[in-house]
């Protein structure tokens, strides 16, 4: 497996694997408009050229907000999810005052990947999301305290 910068000839790959994993998928159209913008960054977990995961963060300044991430199910298990937010961690962190991200609240898998990876629990947004909807648990990963 290999981790680097997702294409925008891949967006349409992407596109399926958010309708694989999501009930709420992001479109094409957001896609493509979220990749436009330039604060985003988006990295690809390819396998034989394949991509079976990705994710996406937005950087504003000296802060990090993880948009999406998402593992093709038939690749699950393997690391790839958690690899592929160790990679953003590794690549970021020496501009970053945090890393922030919303989760489901039933999602356990996700949350306890982000857990294992130092994130924190810090808040709720009540029925942040749709179909269906629910709570958002906030989760924050701090690069250095004080000041
Ligand atoms: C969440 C997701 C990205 C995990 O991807 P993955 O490649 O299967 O995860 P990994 O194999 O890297 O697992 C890493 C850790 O996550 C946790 N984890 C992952 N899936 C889990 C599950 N179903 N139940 C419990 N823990 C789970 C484990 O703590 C695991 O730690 P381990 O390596 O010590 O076993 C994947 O399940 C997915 O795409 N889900 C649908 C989309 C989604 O929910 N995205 C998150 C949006 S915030």
């Amino acid at each position: 497996m290999t981790i680097d910068l997702l294409t925008e000839q891949e967006i349409p790959e992407v596109c399926e694997i958010e309708m694989e994993c999501f009930t709420h998928p992001w479109s094409e159209q957001s896609l493509r408009e979220s990749y436009a913008n330039p604060d985003a960054r988006f990295f690809a977990a390819r396998e034989d050229g394949k991509i079976i995961g990705y994710i996406s963060a937005e950087i504003i300044l000296d802060e990090g907000y993880i948009m999406n991430l998402a593992v093709r199910p038939e690749f699950r298990g393997r690391g790839a999810g958690k690899n592929l937010v160790k990679y953003i961690i590794k690549r970021f962190k020496n501009d970053l005052k945090f890393f922030t991200l919303e989760v489901r609240e039933s999602n356990v898998g996700a949350i306890s990947l982000y857990e294992n990876l130092g994130f924190e629990f810090a808040g709720t947004r009540k029925k942040y999301y749709r179909n269906p909807t629910e709570n958002a648990l906030l989760f924050t990963l701090n690069f250095y305290k004080g000041k």
